[in-house]
Order: structure tokens, then sequence, then C-alpha cells
């Protein structure tokens, strides 16, 4: 049985205990790693994530009750929902609970009918690790309910109401990369996204390089707050140059328009609009397997993150610089995802795997927390899938 048959089963076997019957059909959407493009997409600017072979599965069956009904079975014993569906589904008190509740809400104020269904969800993302647990499970869950509900909405569609879920009913101010990472990515390709107007591309990773997410082993505490933080002082920086967003400045009118301004709010601004300027040749480096480049890029990437955007931890600047100087030239690393803990992604030649393997085998010997590496493949977005 591989890795998906397993979750499958696992998402089978709970739905039947928890209802008594078979699930109709099963959705499926991955977890993603984002390659480059930090912090940017709720600055409108461009992000290169790349889907992984991790994902969260949804069973959905009938309900007979005008009720939509909810077990999570990574959630502990006991952690169902239930609502029903010709009143508004309010916020509770819970974390998983609002992503269900968000997702219904947010298609029904879209002027959709959703019809009453009972589901069961289970994933294999790990959870707290900057690959996004959360965004997979908002995606699995809109994807289910419109598919059920005859809607066909387009992955776009179906991004905007899983973040609009977490933004509203979860209360975490992300944007929208993860989202249209698990909703619209293609098997073996990263997705340059425009964070704007939601265009796409596929780009092709070049077989002579590989992807490598490193666990710090460091879970991330606090970030909702940390986070949020950081989008508002964004969009005071915004603010203060007049710009919609920050994807509207450049480094010299940056510079030029500082004055009064409060220096932490520059230093957010300037990792934003530099961490931009790398997502073009970062993507032209990953299609050509310019493993050099990929260093460069990464490397500044990982120091604007740590220094001017303030959301690594003197532990994984370590775990970074020991990976890079075992990499040299041959490839680059840095934290990814919202920080504070989490992963680490590497970039480089297929080759360098055993110089990444063995800089974190060095690193471990010392270190409070292991680090693991975990090998994952560049897969497909949101689908249905066969029972
Ligand atoms: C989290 C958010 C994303 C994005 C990243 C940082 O994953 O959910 O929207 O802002 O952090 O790039």
């Amino acid at each position: 049985m591989n890795r998906r048959e397993a979750l499958i089963a696992r998402v089978i076997a709970g739905y039947r205990a928890a209802y008594g019957a078979d699930p109709a059909q099963l959705f499926a959407a991955p977890g993603r790693v984002n390659l480059i493009g930090e912090h940017v997409d709720y600055n409108d600017g461009f992000v290169l994530p790349c889907a992984i072979d991790r994902e969260t599965i949804v069973a959905l069956g009938e309900s007979e009750k005008a009720r939509f009904e909810a077990v999570a079975l990574d959630m502990g014993a006991g952690a169902r929902d239930s609502f029903v569906l010709d009143a508004p589904a309010g916020r509770i008190d819970g974390d998983w609970q609002n992503h269900v509740r968000g997702v219904v809400h947010f298609i029904q104020a879209g002027g959709h009918g959703v019809r009453p269904a009972r589901i069961a969800v289970a994933g294999d993302v790990p959870i707290g690790a900057g690959l996004s647990s959360s965004a997979s499970f908002g995606v699995a869950t809109a994807l289910a309910v419109s598919e059920h509900s005859g809607l066909a909405l387009t992955p776009a569609q179906i991004a905007r109401i899983a973040q609009a879920a977490e933004n509203d009913f979860v209360g975490c101010a992300c944007g929208i990369m993860d989202q249209m990472a698990s909703a619209a990515s293609t098997a073996g390709a990263a997705l340059l996204l425009d964070c704007r107007s939601l265009e796409t591309r596929a780009v092709p990773i070049h077989p002579r390089l590989a992807i490598t997410v490193i666990d710090s082993g460091i879970r991330r505490q606090l970030t909702t707050s940390a986070f949020n933080e950081r989008r508002a002082q964004c969009e005071a920086a915004a603010q203060h140059f007049g710009v919609a967003a920050l994807r509207d400045l450049d480094a010299a009118e940056l510079e030029a328009g500082r004055g009064g301004m409060d220096e932490t709010l520059h230093a957010r601004a300037r990792h934003v609009v530099s961490e931009i300027g790398r997502v073009a040749p970062f993507a032209a480096a990953l299609a050509s397997g310019d493993a050099a480049a990929l260093a460069r890029l990464l490397e500044a990437g990982h120091r604007s993150l740590a220094g001017d955007f303030g959301v690594s931890l003197p532990a994984l600047d370590q775990l970074a610089a020991e990976v890079q100087s075992a990499l040299g030239d041959a490839g680059g690393v840095r934290l990814t995802g919202a920080g504070f803990g989490g992963c680490l992604v590497a970039v480089s030649d297929a080759a360098a795997a055993p110089a990444i393997a063995a800089a974190v085998e060095g690193h471990n010997r010392e270190a409070e927390n292991p680090a693991r590496i975990a090998a994952f493949r560049p897969a497909a977005g949101a689908a249905r899938i066969s029972c």
C-alpha cells in the first residue's frame, strides 16, 4: 500500500466509523513548499510555490438531515461538528471547524446553494511545519462542497473561498499563495503566481535539480499574531508611499521616499521589494538548471527574511548557514513558509544531496532540535480522486 492508498484507507475507515456508511466521493488537495517569494503574496507580488505529495483527503457522502456534518480524523477523539445549512453557520471556538464553517459560509455568500453532506477529513501534510496543512484542508473541503453541490468552481474561486475562511473564520490574515498552490499546481512543476491577477504559469523544474525540504524540528509558535503584525506593517508601509500594495514600489522609490518612515517598517518593505525582484530570475534558473544562480538567490532570500523581515530564529539561521556552506555553488537554502520555525527548502544539483544530508547530520550532533530531511515530489493541485 503506498502513501496515498494508506491515507485513503484511513479516511474511508474514519468515515464508516463516524457515519456507519460508505462515502460516495473522495477529494484531495496537496500541501506546498514555497521556493521563493516569501511574505510577498499579501503585498500583491509574485511567488513560486510547489505543491508536494502530501495532502488532505475529504471523504464525502449524502446527509439525510438538512445539515452539514464533519469529522476531523487528525484532531483527536470526538473532533466532530454539525450545523444547519438554512441559517448562517457562525464561527465557533475551535480551529478546524472554522475552516469547514468558513468554506460553507463563503460558498453560500457567493450566491450558491450548498447540498447537505457528511464529510470525514484526514491528511498527511505535517502540521505546523510551514507546508500549508491548513490551506490543503480548506481547499480539499471547498472542492468537495463545490463538486457535491454541482457548482464546478474554478481553482482560483476555490482558493479564494478557502482563503476567506482562513481570514475571517480562523483569524489568520494569510495571503492567497498557499491556497492557489494547493488548488492550481501542475505535477512536476512549480507554480509562478501573480498574486494580484491570480494568473499562473507552470515552471518546469530542470531534471538536474532536486528540491529538498529540511524540517528544522522547531514547531511554530505564536505565528498568527506575528504573521498578522507583519501584514499590518506592510500595509502601513504601502500607505506611507501612497501605493495600493508594496508590489507597486521599486528599490529606487523605496529609498527616495523613506523620509519620516519608521526603520522597522522600511526594513519590512525592503524585504518585500527585494524578494519580488528575486522571483523571475529564480524561475528562469529553476527551468534552466542554473544551480549557482539559485544559490545566490536563496541565500539572499534567507538573509532578507531573517534581517529585514525578522521571521527567522537563530537555530534556523545556523542550520541554513551549515547547509549553504556544504552546498557552495551547487545550490541554495532558505527558510520557507511564514517563519518562526518549520522548514528550510534547498534547491540544488541533485548530485549535492549527500552534502545536504551530511550537513544536517553534523547539525544534529550539536542541536537541541534534530532536523530531518523530507523527500517530496512536486505534485498536482486539488482534484476528485477515485474511491
Ligand atoms: C503563510 C501564509 C501565506 C504566505 C506565507 C509567507 O504560509 O499562509 O499566505 O503569506 O506565510 O510567504
